[in-house]
């Protein structure tokens, strides 16, 4: 159906032109700077209130992660990486079961999320589709928009009607959440994505979206994202010409640059970071050629890749693949080309619960992004932190243009050389040439920097990274003349420096006479009286600290490090501490400093502070003095305990699959009718409408049953079907099952519907009434990213014929009728909301829920017995005791978690208190660790584990062992509340 072959074709376009560029073209002239209340732009960055600022943002998505008190602690955690803007999708199909209904409670809260970012200290970019792709079933649409026969992303009436409901209620949130007028955290907002299609009815659907967003209130610059470099929805106006123009007020692209993982898990490196700006050809403006006015805006920039089913699991090396490295060379050569706001795709992935992935995912959702789903740190989160430091305290870096070319000693060396036209402060960016990614090399170069011409000592690179070197800027009351170390964090009087391990570092500052230095063994100072620089040689290790006074300056202490010593320090509310794992915030009341973060073990914690006490989560903690006028504690901040996890036994069963019994009562079922269908799937003329969504049928699971006379005719079934990725179709004949299959995971695009024929048994031909019961497993709608309605593929049956060997189709008269989630799209469960639930005997009546009675069911001890061919569930109950003031990720794991599938062919739909946590396919994989975020675990209390287990039946497809483990354990997190959610509900069979 529909990977990506335009996202890698757009990305391949975009870099086409890297090969040629190799001179700086000199800027444009300057664009007039466009006002949007609080915030504008020119050709060079955003501005807010007249001030320029780097956008430096990271993707989240808050429906990824259904516990909104967690939401906080990633929020707090990309501010600690250095972040200063979040960008949030938003799911219209999250929100509105129904049409006419646009629910925004509980979970749903998004007037919360956006609230909580402000309040974290981040700038929010909003991204309200109508249509998001995201990896989200029908990308984002609404289950019942498949029932609308208009062409999606176009400007039919009946669809711009539906759009616009969800419009006029998400845009209200965001608008009163907008920096202008309500000081809010929102500063940009994105109308559709990737929209490839470009023909007049897409440009009235642009302008429509355009102009209801501005009738709804949002005044702050609206956007859209191109696939790739590509020209596609640049600003009307733009002279440039052979571009596709359109109602936006900037231009912004996507890129996934940087090579892949390969399906088993390798990291594949090679592709060197695309020049999309100043250094591309032609290309005088980030903004693209296409939009010489409009600041460089890549919407989306890859932070990771998300994986398929039937993988053997490369979200860890997506991490690595985009890891600390990746993010010097790719970001700084982002950055180096002028684009001066970038978005990373994805800072925290999360979970795809219950039906939210579309048939490209399975449930997990973590893209090896910076913040894993378990929400712990990656390492290369702790990398990015000096990327959001340098960038916090040079801003100009937002805005720089190409400044002379520099020379290196080496040829394996490209050296980016950008200065800001006010200040004149320079970024030299150093990478290695293509072709040369896995080289060590050491360099030297000589510039003419704003205090005076240098050369450059020996500086080291090795492989696949960048170094980001600053020169000419007025930093923490110093004249910094230049360093080859990184700049994480500047304050007033204070300056953390970071470079690789054990690797040389410079830093050369300008006095007005010698100063005083204090200096640890190791630390070689020299004074250059005739141009009174101070030059500082070190190697990079553990923090050195180094304390500057006089020579008419303001007194400095400088913190040298290595990498590690840098991921172990943390700026919060403007101050420096150094030892914990995070440091969350930093609050002075009176002569008391309130921290707040985490732990992993033990450990030391240094802080500059001029408060006479400090508190690390509310308990004192006693501190003595320390080098570089900070303070220390005495003795270690504690470390988490360890958490005690329950075995999971005491299991009790029931068998789930009551419909496949030629007995039972289907009476209030749907019968299956010629209804109108808007679905994609032809179907061969004079067949009743079978899919599922015009019966109000859009998640998960389905059934159907048909009766039928016994009949010579009745020799072979022939099924066509709709299943999304990794979907299944079972078939019984009057209780019995007769077949199944399952549609073969494909990477990286995906089989979604698939044919089945079976030949019937004699008993289908004998006299009498017979039923056929067809149970359809929907992994999700297409996402629809090329615009040609792709998510209205059927879904449930598409076709079914009983039909003898040789002869007419249809021969046997089926009597159809359909069932789905209890309710279709007026289910009960509003709380859970429609990615919880589908079709299932099991769901119908309740039997996920916590409140569920199962003491008449089968007691099973510790096992998982199989049971009969269809749906089996498994329920036990567990009581957890987390240690208080403990941040945990328990996890649910299936089988030998070593393995990315087993030899046992079996699906599971895990369900904790009721919510449906995901899906395991046991043959499949390669997902068998499903972490069950707090909030919909108890971590103090009570919960209730459903497993529904469907499987031929056979004694070697039973289900494997199912434990609970710990995947990250920190003392410190947020205060977690149990998202309430009703324990039982109203059943139907
Ligand atoms: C982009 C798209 C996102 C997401 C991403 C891949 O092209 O805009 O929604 O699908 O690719 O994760």
């Amino acid at each position: 159906m529909d990977f990506r072959p335009l996202l890698l074709a757009g990305s391949a376009l975009a870099l086409a032109p890297m090969a040629q560029a190799q001179t700086a073209l000199p800027p444009v002239a300057p664009a007039p700077v466009q006002q949007f209340g609080r915030v504008s732009f020119d050709q060079r960055s955003l501005m807010i209130d007249g001030r320029r600022v780097p956008i430096w943002a990271a993707e989240f998505h808050p429906y990824r992660l259904p516990s909104p008190d967690l939401w906080r602690d990633v929020l707090q955690k990309l501010k600690a990486s250095g972040f200063n803007t979040v960008t949030f999708y938003f799911d219209w199909s999250y929100h509105s079961p129904k049409q006419g209904e646009l629910d925004f409670a509980g979970i749903r809260d998004m007037e919360r999320a956006i609230t909580m970012a402000g309040e974290e200290g981040l700038y929010v970019i909003t991204r309200v589709g109508p249509y998001v792709n995201a990896e989200l079933a029908r990308g984002g649409f609404p289950g019942w928009l498949n029932n609308q026969k208009a062409r999606a992303r176009t400007d039919d009436p009946d669809y711009l009607k539906a759009a616009d409901e969800w419009l006029a209620a998400i845009d209200a949130i965001v608008a009163r959440h907008q920096i202008n007028g309500a000081h809010g955290p929102v500063i940009l907002h994105q109308i559709e994505n990737e929209l490839s299609q470009t023909s007049p009815v897409h440009r009235r659907y642009m302008d429509h979206l355009y102009a209801v967003t501005r009738s709804h209130g949002i005044t702050v610059p609206i956007f859209h994202n191109d696939q790739g470099r590509n020209g596609q929805w640049v600003p009307d106006g733009s002279p440039v010409s052979g571009v596709v123009h359109g109602p936006v007020d900037m231009y912004a692209f996507d890129g996934y640059p940087g090579g892949t993982c390969t399906a088993d898990g390798k990291v594949s490196r090679g592709n060197g970071a695309p020049d999309w700006g100043y250094y591309g050809t032609g290309g005088a403006r980030g903004g693209a050629t296409a939009s010489p006015a409009t600041p460089g805006f890549l919407a989306e920039i890859g932070g990771g890749w998300f994986d398929y089913w039937g993988s053997n699991g490369i979200y860890a090396c997506n991490a690595q693949q985009t890891g600390a490295g990746y993010g010097r060379l790719f970001y700084g050569t982002n950055l180096a080309n002028g684009i001066s706001l970038q978005s990373i795709y994805m800072g925290y992935g999360g979970t795809s619960w219950g039906w939210l992935p579309a048939p490209v995912v399975f449930t997990s959702y973590d893209y090896g992004a910076a913040i894993a789903e378990d929400r712990s740190l990656r390492e290369k989160a702790l990398a990015l932190k000096p990327i959001g430091g340098t960038l916090a305290a040079l801003p100009e870096l937002a805005a720089m243009v190409p400044a002379q070319k520099l020379v290196p000693s080496s040829d394996a060396i490209r050296l980016y050389h950008n200065r800001s036209p006010e200040t004149d402060t320079r970024f030299i960016l150093a990478t290695h040439q293509a072709g040369h990614w896995t080289d060590d090399t050491s360099f030297t170069f000589a510039a003419d920097l704003p205090d005076g011409h240098y050369r450059f000592p020996p500086i080291r690179l090795n492989g696949y990274d960048a170094k980001w070197i600053v020169a000419g800027a007025d930093l923490a009351g110093q004249r910094l003349v230049y360093t080859t170390s990184q700049i994480q964090t500047a304050q007033a009087k204070l300056l953390l420096l970071i470079g690789r391990k054990d690797e040389a570092g410079r830093i050369v500052l300008r006095y007005g006479s010698r100063p005083v230095v204090k200096a640890p063994a190791g630390v070689g100072v020299t004074w250059d009286a005739a141009r009174g620089d101070l030059v500082l040689d070190y190697t990079h290790g553990p923090l050195a600290t180094v304390e500057i006074s006089g020579g008419g300056r303001s007194a400095v202490t400088l913190l040298l490090g290595d990498d590690a010593a840098g991921a172990a320090c943390w700026q919060a509310d403007g101050v420096l501490a150094c030892g914990p794992a995070l440091l969350r915030h930093a609050v002075k009341k009176g002569g008391t400093l309130a921290l707040t973060g985490d732990t992993l073990a033990p450990s030391p914690l240094r802080v500059w502070t001029q408060a006479a006490r400090v508190t690390w989560n509310g308990a004192p903690v006693a501190m003595r003095a320390a080098a570089g006028k900070a303070l220390e504690a005495v003795a270690p901040l504690a470390g988490p305990a360890p958490i005690d996890l329950p075995v999971l036994q005491n299991w009790r069963m029931a068998e789930g699959t009551p419909e496949a019994l030629p007995a039972f009562d289907d009476h209030t079922w749907q019968r299956i009718d010629h209804r109108a269908d808007a679905s994609q799937s032809q179907k061969p003329a004079g067949q009743p409408t079978l899919t599922m969504d015009p019966y109000g049928f859009h998640e998960g699971d389905v059934w159907y049953r048909a009766r039928f006379k016994g009949d010579a005719n009745a020799q072979r079934l022939s099924l066509t079907y709709g299943a999304g990725g990794a979907g299944m179709v079972q078939v019984f004949l009057d209780g019995r099952l007769i077949g199944q299959q399952d549609l073969p995971a494909a990477m990286p695009r995906p089989i979604t519907t698939g044919n089945l024929t079976l030949a019937m048994p004699d008993m289908a031909r004998a006299a009498g009434d017979h039923v056929l019961s067809v149970m359809v497993r929907n992994n999700g709608h297409n996402w629809d990213l090329t615009a040609m309605d792709e998510h209205k593929e059927g879904r449930g049956l598409i076709a079914a014929s009983l039909e003898p060997l040789a002869g007419p189709a249809f021969a046997v008269s089926l009597d159809w009728r359909i069932q789905g989630r209890s309710g279709g799209e007026d289910f009960a469960d509003r709380t859970r909301g429609t990615p919880n639930n589908g079709g299932q005997f099991g769901e119908r009546m309740g039997w996920h829920l916590p409140g569920f009675d199962d003491r008449q069911w089968c007691a099973t001890g510790p096992a998982l017995p199989q049971g009969a061919a269809g749906t089996n569930w498994y329920r036990t109950n567990v009581k957890l005791n987390v240690p208080k003031g403990q941040d945990a990720t328990l996890a649910l794991a299936f089988g030998d978690t070593a393995k990315p599938r087993s030899a046992a062919q079996y699906k599971v739909l895990i369900f904790v208190n009721g919510w449906n946590m995901g899906q395991f396919i046991a043959h499949v994989g390669p997902q068998r660790i499903f972490p069950i975020p707090e909030g919909i675990l108890n971590h103090r209390g009570a919960n209730t584990i459903a497993l529904a287990v469907t499987s031929d039946g056979n004694p070697a497809n039973a289900p494997e062992t199912v434990r609970l483990i710990t995947l990250q354990n920190r003392r410190g997190g947020v205060d977690v509340a149990q998202v309430a959610a009703p324990a039982t509900l109203p059943v139907s069979n």
